[in-house]
């Protein structure tokens, strides 16, 4: 995620923002940067720079080269446009006067950018957030707030905003819609930041902006409005938190920040992908022959992101009819691959920087598969060597066992086979309809499960010192329980294992004893029978089974599993994105009773850079 924050005060300010900026690393960031009125020249003075927070400090020297009592930073997490200088925030408007920092996706930024274009205005960046800068210049006439809601007024999308005018140099004004923003409120000075953390050194009195407000700051004061341009009150609380809980908002952990995250992640994920009904992806141009003639996809992953690939091959083969391949990208290079230029190559990682997923990357490419990938870290390896790329936009993640980017990397492969079973006329227009509801439905659906989270943490007080469990699933239940049993493995080290249910009774069920713990995924309505037949198997020889199971069965189930876990109805083909929240939030409740690292595991890392 983008971290912003903003002063005005009578101290000097540049050293301000640069010491609230690196507060701000712990989010990830790619460039930073920083714009403050030079009373001088009477103009902004913008410095940014791709890289590390300590290169632009060092060129400002800790920010003494800038003689200011007002201005704000940025430290950029790209979303569109690869990191670069000319990329970072702050973003100018043509004359210079406006500069704006932003945290968030801006949905119609190319409509927006044709409209300037055609009123003659010259973009220099590849960045959706150049646009807000120009469209607030094209409407300013004197009364800046009046330009900032007149431009948003055009605006969609998720947005923190920090901006600054070199006409007004005794404001600062602030915009908050789906991003966190909040006013440090201070003496004789007043400030905005993403989170408490950038000025918890500076003030422990805040507030928090709704979305649609806008806030004025002053030396001696903050004015609110609603979206309405309406005065508000705002609240202002005390923060009692120390800088270190600060980072994860309170949280414990981040990997339960990043779990709680999930339904905002995917909402980013999303909901720019569709459009009246349609899904659009701006990112992605195959061609109509050129997806009339595929004939095979072959996901190649690692980890979690391949136990995406084995959800997703059900997406894509249901979708599009299109037989799927799911490899290891440790196996495909030495399997003497079978690709060639009617074969979609579709490349999953979080960090975009797994050597093993690179190489089967090259190797793909060499026998001349057309390589889309989806990826979460934007300009990283993978991406830039894909043919196509789908970024998950889930912000960083910082836990090194996956939460958010494994959900939005579900979805958007299940969106992506929607789209290509749209073109090959695969899919009918009801099931069609049917499923792009399930998918503006899927982040509240996932709500109320995270809002259940105590459930879950009851089951695992009941199960965190078992030697050994097991998953069992069928058809998507049992890509999901290769899932759970991973994460469960990597943060809480008990030995688990995920097994297609119906497989079993083929030898591994010998290892079912008393006591032994089986959890059993039956979210797929059309095969709850066979999983109810898998439960008395596993119980009838002494297992103790933690089902996970529809709202609809679960009445059902719980006469034979011994608990149940439930989640809310949804499109057979999302329920995976929903069912592994429990299975997560299990492993973390585990993991936290038996006193583990969560969020750095023994032996492992976040992005595995070796072979
Ligand atoms: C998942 O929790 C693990 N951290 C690991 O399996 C990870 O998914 C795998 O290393 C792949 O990483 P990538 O998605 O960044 O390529």
């Amino acid at each position: 995620m983008c971290g912003i924050v903003g002063y005005i005060g009578r101290e000097q300010a540049a050293p301000i923002l640069l010491e609230g900026l690196s507060r701000l690393e712990y989010r990830g960031y790619d460039s930073a940067g920083v714009a403050v009125f030079d009373a001088g020249t009477n103009t902004l003075a913008v410095h940014k720079a791709k890289g590390r927070i300590q290169v632009l400090s060092d060129q400002l020297h800790g920010g003494a080269d800038l003689n200011s009592t007002v201005g704000v930073g940025h430290t950029r997490w790209a979303t569109h446009g690869a990191p670069s200088d000319v990329n970072s925030h702050p973003q100018v408007s043509r004359s210079g006067r406006i500069a704006v920092v932003h945290n968030g996706i801006i949905e119609n930024y190319a409509e927006l950018k044709s409209f300037l274009r055609t009123k003659g205005v010259p973009f220099r960046s590849e960045t959706d957030t150049e646009v807000v800068a120009q469209l607030i210049e094209h409407f300013y006439e004197g009364d800046l707030l009046a330009a900032v809601g007149k431009a948003l007024h055009r605006v969609r999308g998720a947005y923190a905003l920090g901006i600054l005018c070199a006409d007004c140099p005794e404001q600062l004004i602030a915009v908050r819609k789906d991003s966190p923003l909040i006013l440090g409120r201070g003496e004789g000075c007043n400030f905005i930041a993403s989170d408490v953390t950038a000025i918890l050194r500076h003030t422990r009195r805040v507030s928090y902006m709704e979305d649609g407000e806008l806030a004025v700051l002053t030396r001696d004061g903050i004015r609110c409005y609603n979206h309405l341009m309406q005065p508000v009150e705002k609240a202002a609380v005390t923060i009692d938190w120390e800088i270190g809980a600060a980072e994860k908002d309170g949280y414990e952990h981040f990997m339960f920040k990043e779990i709680m995250e999930q339904p905002q992640a995917l909402r980013r994920c999303l909901s720019p992908r569709i459009r009246e009904g349609e899904v659009v992806f701006e990112d992605v141009s195959l061609s109509g022959d050129y997806i009339k003639n595929l004939r095979r996809v072959c996901v190649v992953a690692c980890g979690s992101s391949y136990h995406v690939g084995m959800a997703g091959k059900y997406h894509l083969e249901r979708l599009t009819r299109i037989p799927v391949e799911v490899a290891l990208s440790s196996e495909f290079r030495y399997m003497d691959p079978i690709v060639d230029q009617n074969t979609l190559i579709i490349v999953i990682s979080q960090s975009g920087e797994t050597l093993d997923t690179l190489a089967a990357l090259r190797e793909a490419r060499r026998l001349g598969g057309h390589i889309l990938s989806i990826v979460n870290v934007v300009g990283s390896s993978i991406a830039r060597e894909s043919d196509q790329v789908l970024y998950t936009w889930a912000g960083p993640e910082i836990a090194v066992a996956t939460t958010k980017a494994y959900t939005t990397q579900l979805a958007l492969l299940s969106l992506l086979a929607l789209w290509l079973g749209r073109r090959l006329g695969t899919v009918p227009d009801q099931d069609y309809r049917q499923m792009i509801a399930a998918f503006q439905e899927l982040p509240d659906r996932m709500e109320e499960v995270l809002s259940r989270r105590d459930d879950i943490q009851y089951f695992a007080s009941n199960y965190f010192n078992h030697g050994s469990i097991f998953f069992i699933g069928r058809g998507l239940d049992y890509a999901l329980g290769l899932e759970g049993s991973l994460k469960l493995k990597e943060i809480s080290y008990i030995h688990s294992e995920a097994y297609a249910s119906g497989e079993l009774k083929h030898g591994t069920i010998s290892l079912i004893e008393d006591g032994t713990l089986v959890v059993a995924l039956s979210t797929c309505g059309r095969l709850f029978a066979k999983a109810m037949s898998n439960v008395a198997e596993v119980k009838s020889r002494g297992a103790n089974v933690l089902a996970l199971t529809v709202e609809s069965h679960r009445e059902e189930m719980a006469r034979t599993a011994d608990a149940v876990m439930a989640i809310p109805e949804l499109h057979e083909l999302l329920l995976p994105c929903l069912g592994v929240v429990p299975l997560q939030l299990f492993a973390y409740y585990v993991a936290l009773m038996r006193g583990c690292d969560i969020d750095k595991p023994r032996n492992l890392a976040k992005s595995v850079t070796v072979e």
